[in-house]
């Protein structure tokens, strides 16, 4: 384990500072994604998760700072050396798990994108902050892709589409070692979608508290092995 943050270090900042600030100048770009929901919503249509990623495909929708920071937090507190990630975008969230599992002293995140552009970019991304050996980004259905982390998991973080969190929950619980955490992010955003999630990961082996950090944050741990 090392004393120092990798977070602070001038090659991640670096990277880190120029996408949320990429990330915070995009806002103007989510207008035509309202406008695909509208239009979903009038002729009562559910869009695939291959449509909706590529709706998506230029949009950052990255974890907050502080959310990201938080990340980075519990995976040194939990000394993780294994982390799975759902929905890894331009890779964000990833660089922080990245840093952390660099800074216990080795491991991986094993990250998720369907969106083929954006596993590119993130990998560039991660390997500009010379955190590239740290991660394995998965392109493809996190439903497949993280069907086997290859081991005992410390920690998860969910962030890709709403629906697919219990889903992919259920799929990773029994590979969790008694004591993981999984962050869940945007519980304030989509608190109705989210509901059947929030209410799962508080029985059945887990209990859970709803963190007031950027988009609302869930806080879930596995009591048991
Ligand atoms: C909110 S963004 C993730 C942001 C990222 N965690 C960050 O902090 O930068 C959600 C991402 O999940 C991806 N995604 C959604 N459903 C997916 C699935 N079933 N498998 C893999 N990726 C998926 C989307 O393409 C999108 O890029």
């Amino acid at each position: 384990m090392s004393a120092t943050c990798s977070l602070d270090s001038p090659e991640v900042a670096r990277v880190l500072g120029r996408l949320h600030s990429e990330a915070g100048s995009q806002k103007a770009a989510f207008l035509p994604v309202a406008l695909d929901w509208g239009l979903d919503f009038v002729l009562r249509r559910k869009p695939s998760v291959e449509e909706e990623a590529r709706r998506f495909k230029h949009l950052f929708i990255p974890l907050s700072p502080e959310a990201g920071r938080f990340a980075y937090l519990v995976a040194r507190s939990l000394a993780a050396r294994r982390i799975v990630e759902f929905g890894t975008s331009f890779g964000v969230s990833t660089l922080y798990l990245a840093a952390a599992i660099k800074d216990n002293g080795g491991g991986i995140v094993i990250g998720s994108e369907i969106e083929p552009g954006k596993v590119v970019r993130a990998r560039v991304n991660l390997d500009e902050a010379g955190l590239g050996e740290y991660v394995d980004i998965r392109e493809g259905d996190a439903r497949e892709t993280l069907a086997d982390p290859g081991g005992p998991v410390d920690m998860a973080l969910l962030d890709g589409w709403k629906d697919l969190y219990l889903p992919i929950f259920e799929m990773l619980a029994p590979k969790l070692r008694a004591g993981a955490v999984v962050l869940g992010d945007n519980m304030k955003t989509f608190p109705k979608a989210l509901a059947p999630y929030a209410a799962r990961v508080r029985q059945g082996g887990f209990q859970s508290v709803t963190l007031p950090l950027g988009a609302g944050t869930e806080y879930s741990v596995k009591l048991e092995g």
